[in-house]
């Protein structure tokens, strides 16, 4: 199946404010890359894959452990910036622009990883039956997810702050399309990977808050401005951004404690399976 529509998505306006907002992200997302590698247990001398590894934060926490990862992602302008980082740190780790649902490694691999790189695919049991064949008997899989929107704060806050705002509802994403929060729910997962030939699929909810980006509450809600479902509804709908910006930032006076830091619950699945 064809996921042109991500890849020009990931390759335009958002793959800009990732990297825009890359350092952020990083320290936001950061308990999701250790929940990762504790699953995973990286070993040394590994054959690793990063499914779409963005600006490569976790393939170079792998390269530290001492295996040998290689990020794919299909955004050039992400790519571009994850390669800077391993010459800036010196990192064996590489990168490559391109589609994990139709690369093939080079060598077969130990281990395929991902940090919410995975919900994206048009056909997700193409894409996984794909992944698989390049892996190792036995290999292993690992990898983070959100669960459904209504249990992420630090997504849904911001939405329901700008929502009087909005000329429209957001239109729930049509089932099985892909989305950040398409493998919101642990059975499609499940499904997914047993039919694309993974076995012993198992799931564990990750609870807790993670922490918003920016030192106030302008620079969080410039932040929740350019990520998350709330920036799509931005675009689509050609909002007054400095409007949505104010209900934003308020919200934010709300929920932040007294050093303006905000904190947010976030809910997660972390993924294992065997290939
Ligand atoms: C939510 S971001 C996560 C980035 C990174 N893993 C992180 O934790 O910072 C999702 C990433 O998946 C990438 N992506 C989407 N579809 C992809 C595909 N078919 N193949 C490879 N990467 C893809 C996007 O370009 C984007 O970098």
């Amino acid at each position: 199946m064809d996921n042109t529509a991500q890849i020009d998505y990931w390759n335009g306006a958002a793959g800009q404010k990732w990297v825009k907002e890359a350092d952020g992200l990083d320290a936001m997302l950061l308990p999701f890359a250790h929940a990762v590698l504790d699953a995973a247990q990286p070993g040394p001398g590994e054959r690793v894959i990063d499914i779409g590894c963005g600006a490569g934060a976790l393939t170079l926490l792998v390269a530290e452990n001492g295996a040998e990862p290689i990020g794919v992602d299909v955004s050039s302008p992400l790519i571009d910036l994850a390669r800077r980082r391993a010459a800036a740190t010196g990192s064996n780790a590489t990168f490559q622009v391109g589609d994990a649902s139709a690369w093939t490694p080079p060598e077969k691999l130990d281990l395929a990883i991902s940090r919410f790189g995975v919900m994206f695919f048009a056909d997700p049991v193409q894409a996984f039956s794909g992944m698989r064949a390049g892996m190792k008997p036995g290999g292993r899989l690992a990898f983070a997810c959100w669960r459904p929107l209504l249990e992420n704060e630090w997504a849904l806050a911001p939405m329901v702050a700008a929502m009087a705002l909005l000329k429209a509802p957001p239109a729930p994403p049509p089932p099985g399309s892909p989305g950040p929060f398409s493998f919101g729910d642990a059975d499609h997962v499940k499904r997914v990977l047993t039919e694309s030939g993974w076995s012993n699929a198992r799931l564990a909810a990750w609870d807790g808050k993670i922490e918003m980006p920016g030192l106030n509450e302008d620079e969080t809600a410039e932040f929740m401005l350019d990520i998350g479902p709330l920036s799509r509804a931005i675009a689509e709908q050609e909002l007054d951004r400095s409007a949505v910006k104010s209900a934003i930032a308020k919200r934010v006076r709300e929920l932040s404690d007294e050093k303006g830091r905000t904190r947010l619950k976030a809910a997660v699945w972390i993924v294992e399976a065997s290939a």
